[in-house]
This record gives structure tokens, sequence and C-alpha cells, in this order.
């Protein structure tokens, strides 16, 4: 299995503390079945201020630290980034990590906060695609907005956008709300994605199986390898090149 969506580069998020625990993610990941990994660390505008260089040094770094142990998953690296009307010089000075490419088109996986869907999103989303960019939803069932009023999804379907589901929400980690939107939208066929959104051993482990076991329960073998394999590497195959 692929994830896509992961915060285990050390110490530059709310992720993995230190090496230790980035090592133990990535051990815990592998005994789930998984084989490839993008790490995907917040840029988050003045709470979490990574820039594309510091992330792509990190994972270097991770890299020549497992380098002798049994750890084989493939790693490579993007970046969670949070909706903010700021992002626009980032997205023009070309300094967003994209977490795939597809025929001359970049994806981004973007952020909206949990509390809220904020106006404008439209805008921005419609404002993105002109640069040839097209969004990604991260766990758009666990926003507040969203979770009131499904119209939400609808719009940002509308606006092009994909889905990724965090993989707990759908064995109900995230409480019943989630549960239910992530089994609907999985139902309406809406989700392109599921990912684990790891960023500790304990309360937000790398475990992609279990879902994949209610995912191929809820909508069949066939859709469960392309929301946990086959689309995963169609988006992200690029970022393993090197
Ligand atoms: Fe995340």
């Amino acid at each position: 299995m692929i994830d896509i969506h992961s915060h285990i580069l050390p110490g530059i998020d709310d992720g993995a503390k230190d090496l230790a625990e980035s090592v133990a993610l990535l051990k815990l990941a592998q005994s789930d079945g998984i084989t490839h990994m993008v790490t995907t660390p917040h840029i988050h505008l003045r709470r979490f201020n990574n820039s594309a260089w510091q992330l792509h040094r990190d994972l270097a770094a991770l890299k020549v630290h497992i380098k002798d142990t049994d750890i084989a998953i493939k790693l490579a690296v993007a970046a969670e980034v949070r909706l903010d009307i700021e992002l626009m010089a980032l997205v023009i000075a070309n300094e967003l990590p994209f977490i795939g490419s597809s025929n001359g088109a970049h994806y981004l996986l973007l952020e909206l906060p949990h509390s809220h869907v904020p106006s404008g999103y439209d805008k921005f989303i419609k404002w993105l695609a002109k640069q040839n960019i097209k969004v990604i939803i991260p766990h758009p069932e666990r926003n507040r907005d969203i979770q009131a009023n499904p119209y939400y999804i609808e719009r940002l379907k509308q606006l092009g956008c994909e889905f990724q589901l965090t993989a707990s929400s759908i064995e109900g980690g995230w409480g019943d709300k989630a549960k239910v939107i992530s089994e609907n939208m999985l139902k309406a066929d809406l989700v392109s994605y599921v990912a684990t959104d790891a960023h500790s051993v304990k309360r937000r482990p790398p475990i992609l199986s279990k879902a994949k076991q209610l995912v191929t329960h809820l909508v069949g073998e066939e859709k469960a390898q392309q929301l946990f394999i086959t689309n995963p590497w169609r988006l992200t195959r690029s970022l393993f090149c090197d």
C-alpha cells in the first residue's frame, strides 16, 4: 500500500518528535504492509513555516539515518499546505511542494481549517486552477462545516477537487460524524485516496490495513485497490524517482 499523507519527518511540525519516533513510525508502517510513504509536513504560515528546501534536506537526512536498518519503505516528500490567501505569493514564486503531477498539471494537498470552511475558498481554488494547480482536500470528513453541511463536498467537487480520507476516520477514530461522512463519500464514489495522516505511534499511527478491510467490505476489493494503491501511485510516482 502507498501512504500519501504522513508527518514522519522529525521535529518540523506536530508529527514525529525526533529521529527515534520517525524510525518507530516507519517500522510500524512497514509491518502494516505499507511499501511507499509520502511524508507531508505542514506548511501552515506563521505556525509551521517549512520551506521546500528544508523538507528535502530533512528527508535526505532521514534516508541516511535508516540506510543500514531493515526499513525498506520507499520515501518521498511533499507538504500539507494550509489554505491561506498569502499562499498566492509562494505559488507565484513556485515554492510550494506538490504531491504529484500529471499531464502538465500539479496537485496540491490543500488543508482547510478543522473548524470551518473559510469564505473565499472557492475563489482561491479557482485561482489555483488558473495556475494549472489541482487541489486534493485531505480529511474533509473531519471538517466541522462539512460535517454540518454536506453541500460543501458537492461544491468542492464542482470546483475540481479530489478528496483524501483519513484511514482512522473510516475506523471510527474521529467520531461518528466523520465515520458516517466517510462511508457516504465512499459509497457515492467521491473519494480518490485513503491515507494515514500519521503523526505518532500511539495516538495517530501509520496503519492502513484495517481501513482497507473496511473499505473492501463497503465498496469491494477493486475499489479498495484503487484507493490504497492504484490512485496513490498514479499521483505520486514521480516523487519516488530519485
Ligand atoms: Fe496531516
